[in-house]
């Protein structure tokens, strides 16, 4: 048990994200297997369901983007994913009777709440991923799916964000075996792959907090950002900047790799750092393709002096040459790589933060519900 005494909430609860993993790894399975009685309730809101809408609000909803690509990947379910405030303003769907799911830290966020209730009234089975079994969300829904984060107290979420993107892993094995979409052999070894990331992220926390202070440097005076990722690192492009936004209170916006060139590249120069998501997993051809095309357009950024900034996978020796400085990921399959991806970012969005003097725990003009238990 380590005895560390953390400045601020936020950084004690981004070193917290292993144990909240295994916890709720714990929760959820046995071994290399799903946890029968903990899905049960999904078993009932899946019944006679095709679709799935997810509806969420800030990291959330990050969460529930990657949560659209495993369920669709994993289970051939389709998904679509609204902002929970935009929501309850669409008279239509699209979807004929979908399973709606909700994302919410605290269970209480008056938005995605009002989206929770309108889909109840049209119908919909419904299941939330709250970080608390007791808010309103968790009772209001069919299926209460609870993440083991423990307390979040920062505004800046972290650990729970992390949590989601497990427990969502875990929901979209469990579709895709109810689906029939996946043997029991090849769902046990995605939980064999589960259980390695609470050390894997351990292993790699210290060298990030080495890092992220350098990183946040580079990011602290031009006032604006980019974030970039492809496939299923595109929301944590998108998380990236949200937490640079609402911790540092520097403007920074996330995009995904390839669209660069369509708008935004009129803002690359010397003075707008790039924060790349360019990890790769060698064993999927889907991703060594997304990896050569970022090189390449890395390439170019470079030339036109961008000062780049990146996450890639330990061993690559090409992203580290076409960037200023360069955070690596232990390696792991695609689909898990958001969950250690993100924990740099949020370093960096941290240290940027206290080095303006920010109080990050409580950054200005924002709220979050948060519950004590
Ligand atoms: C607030 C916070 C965000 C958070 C969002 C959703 O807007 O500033 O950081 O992601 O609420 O919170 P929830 O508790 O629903 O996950």
């Amino acid at each position: 048990m380590s005895t560390r005494i953390f400045p601020h909430a936020m950084l004690r609860e981004i070193h917290e994200q292993p144990d909240a993993l295994a916890r709720t790894l714990d929760a959820y399975t046995q071994g290399d297997q799903l946890r029968e009685e903990s899905f049960s309730c999904a078993l009932q809101a899946l019944a006679g369901r095709n679709s799935l809408l997810i509806a969420a609000s800030g990291s959330s909803r990050h969460a529930g983007l990657i949560g659209e690509i495993l369920l669709e990947d994993f289970a051939g379910m389709p998904v679509d994913v609204e902002y929970a405030s935009e929501f309850i303003y669409r008279s239509t769907q699209t979807m004929t009777s979908p399973c709606f799911l909700v994302l919410s830290q605290s269970g209480e966020t008056a938005d995605t709440l009002e989206a929770l209730r309108e889909a109840k009234a049209r119908g919909a089975s419904t299941v939330a991923i709250t970080n608390h079994p007791g808010s309103t969300m968790a009772h209001l829904a069919h299926c209460s799916l609870p993440t083991e984060a423990g307390q979040e107290m920062a505004i800046p979420s972290t650990k729970s964000f992390t949590t989601q993107l497990l427990v969502l892993n875990l929901f979209a094995l469990f579709v895709a075996r109810v689906r029939g979409r996946m043997t029991r052999a090849i769902t046990e070894a995605h939980i064999a792959q589960l259980h390695s990331l609470p050390a894997l992220l351990q292993s790699a926390l210290h060298a990030w907090e080495q890092a992220a202070p350098g990183l946040a440097e580079h990011v602290r005076a031009p006032g604006t950002c980019l974030f970039l990722g492809r496939g299923i690192h595109y929301p944590i492009a998108r998380e990236g900047a949200l937490k640079m936004k609402e911790s540092a209170y520097i403007h920074a916006e996330g995009y995904p790799t390839g669209e660069l060139k369509h708008g935004p590249n009129a803002l690359v120069g010397s003075t707008t750092p790039l924060v790349v998501l360019a990890t790769h997993d060698p064993r999927s051809a889907d991703s060594v393709l997304r990896y050569q095309k970022t090189v390449s357009l890395l390439e170019d950024l470079q030339a036109q002096g961008a000062p780049i900034l990146a996450v890639a996978t330990e061993g690559d020796e090409i992203i580290p040459r076409l960037s200023r400085q360069c955070v690596f990921i232990p390696p792991c399959p695609e689909h898990l790589t958001p969950i250690l991806e993100v924990v740099p970012l949020q370093l960096l969005a941290y240290f940027a933060a206290i080095h303006s003097g920010i109080d990050v725990d409580r950054p200005r003009n924002l709220t979050k519900a948060v519950l004590h238990e």
